[in-house]
Formats: C-alpha cells, sequence, structure tokens
C-alpha cells in the first residue's frame, strides 16, 4: 500500500491530533558535500511509529518523496541514499551532493494514527579544503615591510583562525598585528614574528582544517657590530703577529669589508690575519657590515694598531780626535741601528744630565755639544733610548787632556851635609808630566818627579827648578826651589826664629824701661820752669 494514497487522511488526522506528540527534528542541519548528514528524530517516549515518510523540496520548488515506510515496506527514490534507522530514529542522507540542499518534512504515524510531524531545512556546505597561507611578500624587512598573510581555503561559510606554533592562538594588538577577514597583517614586520612556524585553520560548524606550517624569513641587521682584536695591545711589536675579527647580528649574514686608516682593503673575510707585522702597518682599523637584502650598512668602532721596532744597536759616538781642555770641542751623537726611540736621556756618571752654560743639548736629544771641555767633563756618558716598547743604551767613556797645573815642589830648604835632602815636583795633569829638573839654570840628567841628594855639598846650595811638561797638551810648567845646605850640627845651634824674637822682644822691653825711668827723673826737679 503505498502511503501516498494516505496522504489525505494522514494529513487530517494530523490536523485533528496535532501537538498531542510533537516530533522534533532540530531546524537546521548541516551536512559537508560527499559526506553524510544525520537527521536526529527525537520521538517521544511510548510513540511507535509505524509509518514514516519524509519529503525534500528543494530551492525551485520541486517537491520528492525521499523515503516513505509503512511497516516493513520501504519505498525510497534515492539508491539507497537514504536510510533511516527504526531504532535509532536516525535519518541518514548522502553522499551529499549540492542538491540535497533544501527542505526535508517528517511525517509519523503510529499504529493508532498519532501522527508526528518536523520540518527541518538541510545546508550542504563545500568540504574545508586547500588551507594554505599566502604571504603578500616572498620575503620581508624588519621594520619596513608589512606582510598581508591571507589564509586561502576552499569550503563555504569559513571563518579563519591564526596560531603561533602548532598550538598557541595568535594575539593581535590592532595595530601591529591586525586580523581582516582571512588576513593577518603584520604591519612593520619584526625579525622574531615569523620565527615559529605560522598556521592557519579555515572552519565552519562542521570542519576545521589546518594549513601547512608557514614561515617567511624576515631580513634584518647589520646591528650590534664588534670588532676584536688579538692581542689587545696598541702598540706591537714589529714582527708579531695580528689578528682582527669582525661580527654583526645580519640576516642574511653580512657582506663585510675592512678599512684601514679610511680606504678599503681587499679583504672580505670575518677575520683579518697579519704575520710579520711592519711599521707601515699602524693605523686606523675598522669594519663596516653591509646586508644587502635590508640594504642597511654598520660600521665598527675604529681599532688603532702602532707597530713599534724594539729598539737595538744603541750607540753613542764623540770626537776620534784627543780632547784638550779649554781647547777641544766634544759632540756625543747617540743613534740606535734599530728601532726609533720617542724619548732620549742623557747621564753623566750615573746622574741625569742637564743642558747648561757649557753644554748644549740638540732639539732632538740625540746630541749633546761641548764647545770647550773642561776636565770635569770627563767621566762616563749613558745615552739611554726608549719606545713604547724597549729601552737600549750605549755608554761612552770622556778622557779629557789637562795640565800641568799647580806645579810645586816640595821639600826642606835647609838641610845639613849629613842629610838626604828629597824634594819633589807635584803636579796635575792627564797624562802624567814629564820632568825636568835645573839647577841655577842649568839642566840636570834627572826626569823623575822626585829629586834626591845624599849628603848633599855646599855647592848644593842654590835655586833649583822642576820643569813639568803635558805631552798631549803640549804646556808646560815651571816651579822653583831654594836650598841651603849647611855643616854638620850648624843647623841645630841656630836659635830658632821663635827664640830670637823672643830675645828681641825682651831687649826691647828693657830699653823701653830704661827710657821711662830717665824721662821720670828728668821731670821731677823740672818742676823749676824752662828758662826758655
Ligand atoms: C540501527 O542502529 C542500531 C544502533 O546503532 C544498529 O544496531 C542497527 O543495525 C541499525 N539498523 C539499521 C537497519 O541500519
Ligand atoms: C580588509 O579587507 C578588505 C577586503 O579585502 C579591504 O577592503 C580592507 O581595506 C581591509 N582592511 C584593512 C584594515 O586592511
Ligand atoms: C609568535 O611567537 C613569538 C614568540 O612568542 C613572538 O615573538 C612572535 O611575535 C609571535 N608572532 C606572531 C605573528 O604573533
Ligand atoms: C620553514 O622552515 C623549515 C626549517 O627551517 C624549512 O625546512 C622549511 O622549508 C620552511 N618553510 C617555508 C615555507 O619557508
Ligand atoms: C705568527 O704567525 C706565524 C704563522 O702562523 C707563526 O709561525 C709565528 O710563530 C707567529 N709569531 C708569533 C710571534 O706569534
Ligand atoms: C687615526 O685616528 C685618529 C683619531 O681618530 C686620528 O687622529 C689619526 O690621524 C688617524 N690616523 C690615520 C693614519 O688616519
Ligand atoms: C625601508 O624604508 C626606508 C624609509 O621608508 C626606505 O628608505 C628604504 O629604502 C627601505 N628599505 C628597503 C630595503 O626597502
Ligand atoms: C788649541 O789648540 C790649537 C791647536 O791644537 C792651538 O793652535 C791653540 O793655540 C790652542 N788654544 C788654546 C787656548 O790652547
Ligand atoms: C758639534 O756640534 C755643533 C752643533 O751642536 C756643531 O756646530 C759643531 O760643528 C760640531 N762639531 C764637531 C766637531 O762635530
Ligand atoms: C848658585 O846660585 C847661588 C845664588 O845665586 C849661589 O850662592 C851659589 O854659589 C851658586 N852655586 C853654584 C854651584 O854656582
Amino acid at each position: 500500500m503505498d502511503l501516498c494514497s494516505l496522504r489525505a487522511p494522514l494529513l487530517i488526522l494530523a490536523a485533528i491530533i496535532c501537538c498531542s506528540y510533537s516530533l522534533l527534528v532540530p531546524l537546521k542541519i548541516s551536512g559537508v558535500k560527499g559526506k553524510y548528514a544525520i537527521f536526529p528524530l527525537k520521538i517521544t517516549d511510548g510513540f511507535q511509529p509505524n509509518a514514516v515518510k519524509i519529503t525534500f523540496t528543494n530551492s525551485a520548488g520541486e517537491f520528492t518523496t525521499v523515503y516513505n515506510r509503512v511497516g516493513e515496506k520501504v519505498t525510497t527514490s534515492s539508491n539507497g541514499r537514504a536510510v533511516y534507522n527504526q531504532t535509532t530514529y536516525e535519518f541518514q542522507l548522502g553522499p551529499l551532493t549540492p542538491g540535497d540542499a533544501g527542505q526535508y518534512s517528517f511525517i509519523l504515524v503510529d499504529t493508532e494514527y498519532n501522527m508526528n510531524e518536523g520540518q527541518t531545512t538541510l545546508e550542504v556546505l563545500e568540504p574545508v579544503a586547500d588551507v594554505v597561507i599566502v604571504s603578500s611578500l616572498p620575503e620581508a624587512v624588519e621594520f619596513n615591510s608589512t606582510v598581508v598573510l591571507t589564509c586561502s581555503a576552499k569550503g563555504s561559510f569559513l571563518s579563519y583562525k591564526w596560531l603561533n606554533g602548532s598550538t598557541t592562538p595568535v594575539v593581535v594588538d590592532g595595530k601591529h598585528l591586525v586580523l581582516n577577514g582571512s588576513q593577518l597583517i603584520i604591519t612593520e614586520v619584526l625579525r622574531t614574528d615569523l620565527r615559529g612556524s605560522i598556521y592557519c585553520v579555515a572552519e565552519n560548524q562542521l570542519e576545521s582544517v589546518r594549513s601547512t606550517a608557514f614561515n617567511m624569513s624576515v631580513s634584518y641587521g647589520p646591528e650590534s657590530i664588534s670588532m676584536k682584536k688579538v692581542p689587545d695591545e696598541i702598540d706591537l711589536k714589529k714582527g708579531s703577529n695580528l689578528t682582527m675579527s669582525c661580527s654583526a647580528v645580519s640576516s642574511p649574514a653580512a657582506e663585510l669589508k675592512w678599512l684601514f686608516n679610511g680606504a678599503e682593503l681587499p679583504d672580505k673575510s670575518a677575520t683579518l690575519a697579519y704575520t710579520n707585522l711592519e711599521e707601515n702597518q699602524s693605523g686606523n682599523y675598522s669594519c663596516v657590515a653591509y646586508n644587502s637584502k635590508t640594504k642597511r650598512y654598520a660600521a665598527s668602532q675604529v681599532i688603532t694598531v702602532s707597530i713599534i721596532e724594539a729598539i737595538s744597536g744603541t750607540n753613542v759616538t764623540g770626537p776620534i780626535s784627543l780632547l784638550i781642555a779649554g781647547n777641544s770641542t766634544a759632540n756625543l751623537t747617540c743613534k740606535s741601528s734599530m728601532g726609533k726611540a720617542d724619548s732620549v736621556t742623557w747621564f753623566k756618571d750615573e746622574k741625569p744630565l742637564a743642558a747648561s752654560d757649557r753644554i748644549i743639548i740638540s732639539t732632538d736629544k740625540k746630541t749633546i755639544s761641548i764647545p770647550i771641555v773642561q776636565k770635569e767633563d770627563a767621566g762616563q756618558y749613558k745615552c739611554k733610548l726608549s719606545n713604547k716598547l724597549s729601552t737600549d743604551s750605549s755608554i761612552y767613556n770622556m778622557q779629557i787632556y789637562y795640565g800641568p797645573e799647580k806645579v810645586s815642589i816640595e821639600g826642606p830648604k835647609k838641610a845639613e851635609v849629613v842629610d838626604t835632602v828629597v824634594m819633589t815636583c807635584k803636579v796635575t795633569s792627564i797624562p802624567p808630566a814629564t820632568y825636568i829638573w835645573k839647577f841655577n839654570g842649568s839642566l840636570l840628567e834627572i826626569t823623575t818627579a822626585e829629586f834626591k841628594i845624599e849628603k848633599p855639598s855646599f855647592e848644593n846650595s842654590g835655586i833649583y827648578t822642576c820643569e813639568a811638561r803635558n805631552h798631549i797638551t803640549g804646556l808646560s810648567q815651571t816651579a822653583t826651589h831654594n836650598l841651603l845646605v849647611k855643616g854638620e850640627g850648624e843647623l841645630n845651634d841656630q836659635l830658632s826664629s821663635g827664640a830670637i824674637a823672643a830675645i828681641v822682644i825682651a831687649v826691647l822691653v828693657i830699653v823701653a824701661i830704661i827710657i821711662a825711668v830717665i824721662i821720670r827723673k828728668r821731670r821731677k826737679p823740672g818742676d823749676i820752669a824752662s828758662p826758655y
């Protein structure tokens, strides 16, 4: 029996017994194209449907009976696409096609002709598929680029969510990060923004599909550029090694350039290694980093290097000719065979030597001049050359020839014939003087400083002359000495000059007393006035 023939009486019945039982079906049901839509029927307890009729009206208003059952007899117009389960009261339709969208009516009647009915609308959604993130830019520059990520997906009624990493939702702030429909707009992108994987999730009420991970390189830098130098010192010994390295925070890695005194060096690597340094490598070094993507530059601080040669082979040169006090000029010049000196210091006999009215020190301090040397200038001269790395010195011994000076003869003035007379000619002279002795003007055959006469005779009395001669200075000086030779014992009997003086004084005193007495005696009677 066709349920269709029952339609009129059933509708009448429905009108009579309306609402005695209400069949609940959700007002709207969704299903995804190619999948199944489930219509859950909520049947009141105790209601036992015997006949079920499900009809469909599409958007064009065309009407079909999808499913019809009376007792055990089922008719369906949908090639097995419509299944009703009498136990669970679930109606299932599918695989869905877009043509399945429309109105579904349900009429259930039990054996006592109680009726339950309901209506619902089926929505057939396109499946969510092909979810991908599309970037407005293939690559971005930090601070410059605005990156628009579009979540592209197939499907109907989609909404979008963004994930930073696989689970953390992206938090938008309305400024740097803005959501606009399927777009995530990142203004003035930061290097960290897209570092983790970004996902977008496209979903409707039935499905949720996540995109594959998206990551994009954001170029940044160069920044935090730093230059290091090994060894650390500014002053380096000639011949030593120097390594400089440059680094900068940059993505992609920065291109490096080296500058030496402002001029570009051919080296492009991150380290500059020099061995066996030369003095002409002294100067200012710096490095510059360039990022070809961001088109930005960064310059390091300038490092100054000073390559200094250690001082060696210091030597003081002085006059070749002999130096004569009061006549010669002495110039001492200090030089080193290697290395440049920053300071020159002179010492004489270990004491610092300063310029004076007799000693001139040249402006470069390397030469000292003594226009007229004196004997005090003799001694040890030391020249000390220093630079930041080393010190070297050299010694010059200056010999000054002078004299003879202060010639004198030491010896007795008087002697007895039995004595031994020693006369010594005293003189200061460098080199030591040679001597010539004369007696009463005639040359003696004596050439030593000391002249000895044993048991002199009376003929030895007279004038002795010593002539001291310095063969270097060519100067000579003489001294004379009188010698009186007496007989044996004669010198001892003679009164000493002190005794003679005492006797003379005593005689004078006595004479004075006598004179005084005589004057007194004359005065006493002299009370008588003079006749004149
Ligand atoms: C109806 O649903 C029940 C429970 O899910 C199941 O056991 C039964 O086989 C279904 N009947 C039909 C005809 O599909
Ligand atoms: C949001 O997207 C719409 C359409 O794509 C566009 O017209 C609008 O300008 C966007 N708004 C912002 C703030 O980008
Ligand atoms: C993703 O997370 C990282 C780390 O928390 C953050 O720095 C970055 O800005 C985030 N990116 C976005 C687009 O939210
Ligand atoms: C994302 O990063 C990973 C690892 O760095 C890389 O293998 C992958 O190709 C990147 N994907 C994109 C879309 O850049
Ligand atoms: C400098 O480097 C060279 C080559 O690497 C090495 O042979 C030499 O010993 C180094 N000199 C110094 C002073 O370190
Ligand atoms: C190195 O830099 C210093 C200080 O900036 C400057 O005085 C000096 O002239 C520079 N040297 C050279 C060789 O350019
Ligand atoms: C970044 O922006 C500045 C100023 O807006 C511009 O001059 C520069 O060319 C930009 N850099 C790049 C790499 O686009
Ligand atoms: C200095 O020496 C020169 C020659 O050696 C000589 O002609 C001159 O007279 C000397 N002068 C003095 C003051 O000794
Ligand atoms: C010594 O030096 C002075 C200048 O300091 C110079 O005039 C003089 O000619 C020099 N004398 C000698 C002998 O070199
Ligand atoms: C030496 O001279 C002194 C005084 O001029 C004289 O008394 C003496 O006799 C002289 N002696 C000789 C040996 O000529």
